[in-house]
Formats: C-alpha cells, structure tokens, sequence
C-alpha cells in the first residue's frame, strides 16, 4: 500500500495511530490490510495533504459524514483548478514584470509583494491596449458627465483612456504593468489604490473612474474615498443589480452564466449611487464600440473566438479556464451551425445596446 501510494510505510504507520487513515483488518500474522474504501479515503487524505492543508484540517474533511467520494473529487478539483489558476497567473505576472524591468520601469516593493497575490491586471493587463481603446462616443459622455471641472483624477486609470486632453488630469493606478503602457506624454500617474487615495479632502474638481469600481476590494469604500478628494464624481460601471440581469447580454445567458456568480457581491447601482448622492444615466454601446470591453462585441461575436480579445477583458480569466473554454466551444458551434444568428436575429439591425453600463454622476 505504501509502495502503490508513494508515501512511507512510517506515514501509514501514523495515519493509522491518529485515526486519519485505518486500515479495517488485519492479517492473520498482524499485517494491516485495506479494504477500497481504506484506499479511497487514503487518496482523499494525501489529495488534502498536497494541496498544504494540515493534518487537523485533513481529519475535520474526510471526516465530515454528510460528504461522499463524489463530493471529495469535486471539491479537490475546485481546488486543484484555483491553484492551477493561481499559478498561470503569478508566472504571468513574473512575465509582465521581467518585461517592466526591462523598459526600465521601477517595481516598488509594495508592486513586488502584491504579484505573490498575481494582481490581475499585473498577470493579465500585457496587451490591454490592443483592444482596448477609447470609444469616442463612450468618451463624449464620459467627458460631458465632467462639466467645466479643470483638474481632474483619474482613478484606476489603466492605460489612460478616457482621460480628457484639455483638462490638468491626475491618474492613480495600482499596477505597474498597465501603467508601464500608458503613452508618453500622458498624465501622471501614481502607484495606489481607490480605497485609499494619497490626496487631501477636496483636491480635485473632479474624481472619474472607468471599468474599475468591480476590481476594487471596497467598492463602497473606494467611492467615498474619491467623494472626499474631489468636489464631484463620474464613475462607469455596470448595474447588476436588476433582476434577471444576467439574460440581458446572450453572452452571459447562453455560454457564459459564470459571469453572473462572479458579480454576486459586487453592490447593486442604487448602493453605490447613494453614498455619493449619484444620478445614474445608460451608456449605449456602440455595435462597433472600439474599446473591447465585456460587452463591446455583442453585434460581432466572432471577436470571442479570439484569445487576444477574451485576454484584455479579465472576466474571462476569473471564470477560469474549464468555463472559458466551454463557452468557446458552444458559442463556435453555434455560429458554424446557424443557431446564434437565428436566436439574436433582432441585434442585427441595431447601432447602439443598453447591456446594463452606467454613468454615475454626482
Ligand atoms: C478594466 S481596467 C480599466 C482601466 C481604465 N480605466 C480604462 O477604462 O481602460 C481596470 C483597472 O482597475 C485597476 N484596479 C484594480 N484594483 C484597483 C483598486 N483597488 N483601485 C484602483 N484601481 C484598481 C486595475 O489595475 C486596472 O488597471
């Protein structure tokens, strides 16, 4: 047994002297012998034991009755595929990092540290600019929610897009890979967090913030950090809130429904509107909408199919791989088969979508 599972026979030894593993007979001369369930709960244990639980926890798992072989499996899958993940994305972060230190950016300790944690946007951010882009239209509004305020921060700035031309802006972004590609020139920015913004109360005319506020640890928080920096306040984000949300976009209802589990704790629109005394207005999207977010491909979803567009939105690396894959596989079929055309027939016609994007302005 020992030999079949690769451990000692030491290990067995004291597997069964705590009472993790015991074998349920004994030979005639003394020998332990394991029936195939002493096996399966031997797998279960050193599953645990690899994935770095401990010998308490391990014991407090299998022993738990109300949980059967199937359940373990699944639950050592989960596992097994969150650490994989994990792992893709911290060497991809050493990646985007190496390539950093090679322009010569500086990495601050904080930065080094946060990578352990593989910071998305650090692991998945290398290419950002290449589809993701400002709208014009999207921008238009974005820049008429800003009024006649002159100096402006930008939070969870990204690569710069959104940020006005004509007006003295700010930018704090928390990774270095993504302001590593902001275009010389641009604003400055610095290394922080919209939780907790190194400005005094009342800095700014105005604190903006685009497809970020969902990244963030403490929306709530982070919204009222950027309240008490600036006299007013423009955020583009995304209402989840609604019932039935989810079946809004076909992408999300028919391949994708992961995308609405990753959203279960991302506050409701009115929740964030109120701490900041917030309207709220709709943000079409436009069919050929030149920033690639979530949404932007719903008149041409072919753009899916395509690693390179899937990579600059992180959605799709938070629902991990076996979903991404999945949704890939049936949204390509059904294009080859006819059946995506036939059920969004209506979409062909249209320019502009309302898929929940919202202007908070206050
Ligand atoms: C989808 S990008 C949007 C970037 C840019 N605003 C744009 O519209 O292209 C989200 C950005 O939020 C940043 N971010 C993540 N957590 C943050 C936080 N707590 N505070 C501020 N920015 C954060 C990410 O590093 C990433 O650059």
């Amino acid at each position: 047994m020992a030999e079949l599972a690769g451990v000692s026979v030491r290990t067995l030894h004291h597997y069964d002297q705590i009472g993790l593993v015991q074998p349920s007979a004994r030979t005639a001369v003394g020998y332990r012998a394991y029936s195939a369930d002493d096996v399966e709960r031997l797998r279960e244990v050193l599953a645990y034991r690899r994935l770095g639980f401990g010998l308490r926890e391990v014991a407090d798992l299998v022993g738990d009755r109300s949980t059967d072989a199937i359940t373990h499996l699944h639950r050592l899958r989960g596992l097994l595929m969150e650490r994989r993940d994990h792992t893709d994305a911290m060497v991809a972060a050493i990646n985007r990092e190496l390539e950093a230190r090679a322009k010569g950016v500086t990495v601050s300790p904080e930065e080094q540290l946060g990578m352990l944690g593989a910071q998305l946007y650090d692991a998945i951010g290398g290419d950002y600019t290449a589809t993701r882009r400002t709208d014009p239209r999207i921008a238009a509004q974005i820049w008429d929610g800003l009024g006649d305020a002159q100096t402006v921060l930008n939070v969870g700035a990204g690569t710069g897009s959104y940020e006005p031309y004509d007006r003295d802006v700010t930018a704090v972004e928390p990774s270095a890979v993504m302001r590593a590609q902001r275009p010389a020139g641009s604003a400055p920015c610095m290394a922080a967090v919209a939780e907790s913004l190194p400005f005094a109360d009342q800095s700014f005319d105005v604190a903006m913030a685009v497809s970020t506020v969902h990244h963030w640890r403490d929306p709530i928080g982070g919204l009222r950090e950027m309240r008490r920096v600036a006299r007013r306040v423009v955020v583009l984000t995304f209402d989840a809130g609604e019932p039935g949300w989810q079946d809004r976009f076909w992408l999300t209802r028919d391949y994708l429904p992961e995308f609405g589990d990753l959203l279960a704790d991302f506050p409701s629109l009115a929740a964030m509107a109120e701490p900041i005394g917030a309207v709220a207005e709709p943000v079409p999207i436009p069919w050929d909408c030149t920033d690639g977010l979530f949404e932007a491909y719903w008149r041409r979803p072919r753009a899916y199919l395509q690693d390179h567009v899937r990579r600059a939105v992180s959605t799709w690396t938070r629902v991990g791989q076996e979903a991404e894959r999945r949704a890939v596989r049936r949204l390509s079929d059904d294009l080859t088969s006819g059946k995506w055309a036939e059920r969004n027939r209506d979409l062909a016609d249209l320019d502009a979508t309302d898929l929940g994007l919202r202007l908070l302005i206050a």
